[in-house]
C-alpha cells in the first residue's frame, strides 16, 4: 500500500514538475549556427498563416502603425510623447524565423534603441531623429527581412 501512494506522490511531483517547466517563459535562444544565417534578407521567411503571427512580427506591426503615427503627429507639429510611445522589446520575442537571432541583429536592435531614445531628447529636432530611427528600422530589414522595406521606405518625412 505504501508504494502505491509513493508512487502516487512521485507521477503528481513529475505532472507537476513537466507543467511547470513548460509554462516557463522561454528564453530567446540565439542560433550560433552558421550555416543557417543569411545576410540578403532571406532570413525573414514568408509568414505561412499571416493570422497566427509570432510574437515578433505582431510586435513590429505595433512598430510599425507607431512609427506612421509618429510621423502624422511631427507633419502637424505637434510633439511627440515619450508615454505614447514606449519602447517595444521586440528583440526580446520569438520570431517566425529563429536564425535571425544572431550578433548583428541584436547588435542592430541596440542601435535602433539608442535612435528611438534620441528621438525624444531632441524634442526640438524631432523630425530629424525620427527620420534617423527609420533608418535604423531599413538597417536591420536590409539583412534580415527585406519584405515590409517598400513600406518602411516611405516613412520619412521630406
Ligand atoms: C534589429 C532588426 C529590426 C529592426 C530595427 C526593425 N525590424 Fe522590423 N522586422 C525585423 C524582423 C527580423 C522581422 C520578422 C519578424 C517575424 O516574422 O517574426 C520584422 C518584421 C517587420 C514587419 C512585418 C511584420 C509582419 O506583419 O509580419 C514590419 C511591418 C516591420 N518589421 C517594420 C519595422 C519598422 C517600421 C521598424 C522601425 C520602426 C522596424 N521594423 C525595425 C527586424 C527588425
Amino acid at each position: 500500500m505504501k508504494t502505491i501512494y509513493t508512487l502516487f506522490i512521485l507521477a503528481i511531483a513529475f505532472v507537476w514538475i513537466t507543467f511547470s517547466c513548460n509554462n516557463a517563459p522561454q528564453a530567446p535562444t540565439v542560433a550560433i549556427d552558421s550555416t543557417s544565417m543569411s545576410k540578403d534578407g532571406k532570413a525573414c521567411k514568408p509568414i505561412k498563416d499571416p493570422n497566427n503571427p509570432k510574437p515578433m512580427a505582431l510586435m513590429m506591426r505595433i512598430m510599425a502603425a507607431n512609427a506612421d503615427s509618429m510621423r502624422s503627429e511631427i507633419l502637424r507639429g505637434e510633439k511627440l510623447d515619450s508615454l505614447k510611445y514606449p519602447f517595444i522589446k521586440f528583440y526580446l520575442a520569438e520570431p517566425t524565423d529563429s536564425n535571425v537571432l544572431e550578433m548583428q541583429f541584436f547588435d542592430n536592435a541596440r542601435l535602433f534603441q539608442v535612435a528611438y531614445n534620441q528621438v525624444f531628447q531632441h524634442p526640438t529636432e524631432q523630425k530629424k531623429y525620427y527620420n534617423l530611427l527609420i533608418n535604423s528600422c531599413i538597417h536591420c530589414h536590409e539583412s534580415y527581412c527585406s519584405g515590409p522595406l517598400k513600406r518602411i521606405r516611405k516613412f520619412p518625412i521630406e
